[in-house]
Parts: C-alpha cells; structure tokens; sequence
C-alpha cells in the first residue's frame, strides 16, 4: 500500500546510527543507577553559548512572550508571512553574518532564504543544485542524518571524501581528488562538495589551507560548495561564493 519510496530501504533510518540511538535509549548509561549502560557518542550539542542566551533572555522578556514594546504582537507572528522569511530578521542576518565577517563581504537579504532548520535547508539545497543520480563529495566522518536528507527524496548520491584519523581528519587534495575519480567511476556527475564546519561529529574546526585547497578544487572542477555550521545555520550555496572567499584567504 505504501509509495515505492517509502518502502524502499534507502531512506536510512536503518543505518548503523539510528539502530544505535534506538539501543541507547533502552539500556542508558548513569554512572550510579546504570554504569554497565550505553553510553551516546552519537551526539553533539553545542551547549557553549547557553549561558549568553539565557541572560539575554531574561534582559529580553518581551522575545520570549512574543511582545514588542510590551504589547504583543502573538497575531502579527501567527499568521502567515513572507514565505522566504521575514524580511527584518533577514535584514538583521545579513547585518550579522557581515559583521562576523569583519565587514569585508555583504550579503543581499533577498538572494537569503530561510528555514525551519538545516534539514529542510539541506534538501532543498540538493533539489535546487542537483539531478536524481548527481553526487555530492562529503568528508567523513559525516553527520548521520545527511543519508537521510540529502539522499531520500532527491535520489542524489553521497561520495565519501576518505579523511584518516592519523591526519587529525583534515581534507586533503588528494583525498578530494580520489573521491571525485570515484564518483566518476560510478558515473557520477558531482555537483559540488558539502562541508560541515564546525564538524558534526568531531566538533573540530577547518583550518585556512584545508579552505584554501577546497576553494581550489572547486573553482577547478566548477562544482559548488555547500557550506553548513553545525548547530548555527549558515548553509550557502552559490559558486560565487566561493569566489569571495578566495579573493578574501
Ligand atoms: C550537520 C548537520 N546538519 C543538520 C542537522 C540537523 O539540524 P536541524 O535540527 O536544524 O534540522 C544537524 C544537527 O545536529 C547537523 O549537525
């Protein structure tokens, strides 16, 4: 009775990590009440920023009870909206995501789209780059989820960028350029590279060659960059992009 997408095994939550999420939840680890438990190394939270954020909740309560100057403004929010996002907190994003950057790149409100997290962002990412059956080259170790919510829908391919521990998991060129051979022996088309940094699951950050290298071989081979901070979306697509950045490096 179900679709041929639904009921195939492609869409991942069979994997190796939602098995272990689902052993996790019935037997976990408490170092008094079950010390012999399973302990969850399949997840990062980025609890770094927690106490800025609730200090400014409390000097801000008009945010959190939806009030602006006192009244509120519950109905303003409730109702539809721009639906590529409300145009004052896009205005106020590209503001920051400059202001983070030095001032040194802009970035135009209405090129930004925004979404109910990553998930939704990544996917239509993949619809608007890539064709069902074009790959995109991710360094591993990847985030579980990207099986799932690059793949599932868009029938796009994932090819794992090979990153070794003994390297401290950086991406290195020849790594990047064994993975797009192997795309192509896959026959392939790769649409672009994704990465995550920070890294989901190293909490690691790239360092300025590894972005530098990245950029050179995207610009080579002409294919995109998608660019994803765990945690904090600023999930970019555009060569042009990448182009800024490498004037900038
Ligand atoms: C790389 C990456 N992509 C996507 C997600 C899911 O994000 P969201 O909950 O915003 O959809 C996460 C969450 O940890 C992540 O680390």
């Amino acid at each position: 009775m179900l679709s041929a997408k639904a009921s195939h095994d492609s869409h991942g939550q069979d994997s190796s990590y939602f098995l272990g999420w689902q052993e996790y939840e019935k037997n976990p680890y408490h170092d008094e009440h079950n010390p012999s438990g399973i302990i969850q190394m399949g997840l990062a939270e980025n609890q770094l920023s927690f106490d800025l954020i609730e200090s400014w909740i409390a000097r801000n309560p008009d945010a959190v009870g939806l009030k602006k100057n006192g009244a509120s403004i519950f109905k303003e929010l409730a109702l539809f909206q721009d639906y590529h996002g409300l145009p004052a907190f896009k205005n106020a994003l590209v503001k920051f995501m400059a202001e983070i950057r030095g001032n040194k790149v802009k970035f135009d409100p209405n090129k930004l789209v925004l979404t109910a997290g990553s998930t939704s962002a990544n996917e239509t990412l993949m619809f608007c780059l890539a064709e069902r059956g074009d790959a995109f080259l991710i360094p591993t170790p990847y985030y579980p989820g990207f099986d799932r919510d690059l793949k599932w829908r868009t029938e796009v391919e994932i090819v794992p960028i090979h990153c070794s521990s003994s390297n401290d998991f950086h991406i290195t060129m020849p790594a990047l350029e064994k993975s797009y051979q192997e795309a192509q022996r896959l026959d392939l088309k790769v649409k672009g590279v994704l990465i995550t940094n920070p890294s989901n699951p190293l909490g690691t950050t790239m360092t300025r060659d590894e972005l530098n290298h990245l950029i050179s071989f995207c610009i080579a081979k002409n294919i995109h960059i998608i660019y994803g901070a765990a945690f904090t979306l600023f999930t970019v697509c555009q060569r042009i992009w990448a182009s800024q950045v490498f004037e900038l490096a």
